[in-house]
């Protein structure tokens, strides 16, 4: 084998905090578009991915972002959120201060190793007080540069769109402190679900973040149980892909049936191999489930 050549790929960054602290009309800042007035409820239930474009010393960068739930019944989506992320944006309401999900959310980001820039947001709200936020953070081992820790402190407004260039240029200035951004494109794609539903017109729809190689139409794919071929590919906005290179987050139809969301995926060379390797494993599950039944 050869030398691996390695690109710089984008950050991937997760989007977490307690419910309701803004953190998808962040995201709709950051998108120009608005997601959080057609949430049922106004509350998120699944993980959204996007990427998007900005600028850092007039260079031209991409970050790939990933939206979770805050309510207190999607633990394991923020766990799994947490695990296939280089940075959190951790997202405080300024009205409202260090909540459950706050701290839950530290204590994932912590799990898995991966540096926090928090988000003040809210601050155009009457009773925003960003110092406080400041102050209870410290608590949880989150001290701002300005109180002399090594934390990015963002004060923002994602309803009046105030300082998200800031807070983008937060996120770009850890990736580049803190993590290494180079995977290699030229290798059979791998990856992790992050979400998977059943359509009633496209079948199988599964949510796919890319961390290694490049995933094209017409590759044999496998994750956890499911396998299938790729027939086509989304991007965040619907159109068509052909090639997702490494942190690009698509949409994959041609799964047989829906893989499981966290479960990772690889690119095989042809479908007998992804149908063997998904039978094996179902087959394994259903004889741990025997098992289980037994006891
Ligand atoms: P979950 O996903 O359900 O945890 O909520 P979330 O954190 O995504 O919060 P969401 O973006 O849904 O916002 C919750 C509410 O706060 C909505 O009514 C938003 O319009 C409002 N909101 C979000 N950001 C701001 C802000 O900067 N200022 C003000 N005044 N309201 C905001
Ligand atoms: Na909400
Ligand atoms: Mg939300």
């Amino acid at each position: 084998g050869g030398e691996e050549e390695l690109v710089i790929r984008p950050p991937v960054v997760t989007v977490m905090g307690h419910v309701d602290h803004g953190k998808t009309k962040l995201l709709d800042a950051i998108r120009s578009t608005n997601v959080v007035d057609r949430e049922a409820g106004g509350i998120t239930q699944h993980i959204g991915a996007y990427q998007v474009a900005t600028h850092l010393n007039d260079v031209e960068r991409l970050i790939t972002f990933i939206d979770t739930p805050g309510h207190e019944a999607f633990t394991a989506m923020r766990a799994r959120g947490s695990q296939s992320t280089d940075i959190v944006v951790l997202v405080v309401a300024a009205d409202d201060g260090v909540m459950p999900q706050t701290v839950e959310a530290i204590n994932h980001a912590k799990a898995a190793e991966v540096p926090i820039v928090v988000a003040i947001n809210k601050i155009d709200k009457e009773g925003a007080n960003p110092d406080k936020i400041r102050q209870q953070l410290t608590e949880y081992g989150l001290v701002a540069e300005e109180y002399g820790g090594d934390t990015m402190f963002v004060e923002i407004s994602a309803r009046a769109r105030t300082n998200i260039d800031g807070l983008l240029e937060a996120v770009l200035l850890t990736a580049d402190a803190a993590l290494d951004l180079r995977a290699n494109p030229d290798m059979e794609a791998q990856g992790v679900t992050i979400e998977a539903h059943l359509d009633r017109g496209r079948g199988p729809v599964a949510t796919v973040l890319v961390q290694r190689g490049t995933l094209r139409v017409g590759d044999s794919i496998v994750s956890g149980n499911a396998y299938g071929r790729v027939r086509a590919m989304l991007g965040d906005h619907g159109e068509n892909v052909s090639e997702a290179t490494p942190a690009r987050p698509v949409q994959v139809l041609g799964f047989t049936s829906v893989p499981g969301a966290g479960d990772s995926f690889m690119v095989v060379e042809e479908d007998r191999v992804a149908r063997q390797i998904a039978q094996s494993r179902q087959a394994r599950a259903r004889k741990a489930q025997v098992a289980n039944r037994r006891r």
